[in-house]
């Protein structure tokens, strides 16, 4: 589970990193007396789980509470890669001098812990990454001896903070692998870490994901899953008549009987395994006898999902044959037109199969790609979702 800002922010502080005050909002008048709250100039940000909000125009700085407000209602209900800003959040301002880099995370390729860091942070990081590769330093951390001091100091050394701020970016390295740590986390990164004016380092914007497999060891989680997302795809399919149920991975599944849905989840989580962890997005079971609506319904609700990258379509025919399921997804895509954005991998298999895969193979729609094993199809759906 990916966190919000605001709660990486505050799992921050109750650990001890230095962060700013801050509140979230969810109308501009909220955010108005979060500013004037905190008081002076803050910053407004778009609380989305997705890079590159700044860029994006997310995040302002607002001179005052009149002006949160103003930035606060350019900012809430804007469209940020495919995510709607509900939440803002008001943090006060800081004077930056310079603007560092820092992240723990699972290496999961060299099976190790992996710290990266890098006196060249800030909202260029990836560009950094890709052109000077030599500026953003790695260092793997051994599992059971984690963060020490002496490997902080490695650490400050490989990415050359300077001299004046090695001690608290050394403290910061310390808590920030308790909270890795402690919080079973895959990734915490700080982007920026700033260094102020008057020499203090602050964790500006935090990135936190937990892993969900410790969730039984962590039952205060449970409150940071975001419900908004999951409800509203849930009530949509509900509206339909649809057997829907949100899950958080990135493939969506769209299957013919609850059976069969149920392991192609399971084909789906592990061939996903092989692409960093992919994960079914959804169990949707269409039932025996779908309609080209039922398709093109469940097919909707799937592509509205923010968190699918890509499609799995698997249906074994039976009394709804191939070829009629097969007319029932080009008549789906059609009704769904440019709302179709995913690459969708069908596996058709059972009564009146050679027509159903003729039927699809004759409509060569761009977003199709069959595969004809439901573990082939599950493996490249996996490899999408994973692009
Ligand atoms: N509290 C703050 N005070 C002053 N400047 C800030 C503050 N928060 C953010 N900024 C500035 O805005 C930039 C972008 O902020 P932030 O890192 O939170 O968003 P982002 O990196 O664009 O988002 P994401 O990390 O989701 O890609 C920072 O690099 C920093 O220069
Ligand atoms: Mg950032």
């Amino acid at each position: 589970m990916d966190l919000f800002e605001y709660q990486a922010r505050d799992l921050f502080e109750k650990y001890g990193l230095p962060v700013l005050p801050a509140a979230i909002a969810t109308t501009s008048e909220q955010a108005h007396d979060a500013a004037a709250k905190i008081g002076g100039k803050v910053v407004v940000k778009a609380q989305v789980k997705v890079g590159g909000r700044g860029k994006a125009g997310g995040v302002k700085v607002a001179a005052d509470a009149d002006d949160a407000k103003e930035k606060a209602s350019a900012i809430l209900g804007m469209d940020i890669k495919g995510h709607t800003v509900r939440t803002v959040m008001i943090a006060q301002a800081a004077p930056i001098d310079s603007e560092y880099y820092l992240a723990i995370l699972l290496d999961r390729s060299n099976r190790t812990f992996l710290v990266m860091a890098s006196v060249s942070g800030g909202m260029d990081i990836e560009e950094v990454a890709h052109t000077a590769p030599e500026k953003l330093a790695k260092i793997p951390v051994d599992a059971n001896r984690g963060i020490t001091a002496a490997k902080a100091k490695e650490i400050i050394a490989a990415a050359a903070f300077p001299a004046d701020i090695a001690s608290q970016v050394e403290e910061v390295l310390l808590t920030l692998w308790k909270v890795f740590q402690s919080e079973d986390a895959t990734l915490v990164e700080i982007n920026p870490l700033v260094k102020t004016v008057d020499g203090k380092i602050i964790a500006l914007d935090g990135k936190v994901t937990l892993d969900d497999n410790a969730g039984f060891r962590h039952l205060d989680h449970e409150a940071l899953i975001d419900h908004a997302q999951a409800n509203a795809l849930e009530a949509a399919a509900k509206e339909k008549d649809l057997n829907y149920v949100k899950l958080d991975g990135q493939v969506g599944i769209i299957g013919n009987g609850a059976g069969l849905v149920m392991s192609t989840l399971d084909v789906v989580a592990y061939a996903g395994e092989k692409f960093g962890g992919v994960r079914p997005a959804n169990f949707l079971d269409i039932g025996g006898g779908a309609s080209a609506q039922v398709m093109a319904d469940g097919l909707s609700i799937i592509l509205g999902d923010t968190d699918v990258k890509s499609v799995f379509v698997n249906v074994f025919g039976g009394i709804t044959a191939c070829d009629a399921v097969a007319n029932g997804i080009v008549q789906a895509l059609e009704l769904l037109g440019p709302k179709a954005t995913k690459p969708i991998v069908v596996r058709l298999d059972g009564n009146n199969v050679i027509e159903g895969r003729a039927i699809l193979k004759a409509a060569a729609h761009p977003l199709i790609e069959q595969v004809d094993t439901m573990d082939g199809a599950a493996n490249r759906a996996a490899e999408l979702a994973a692009k």
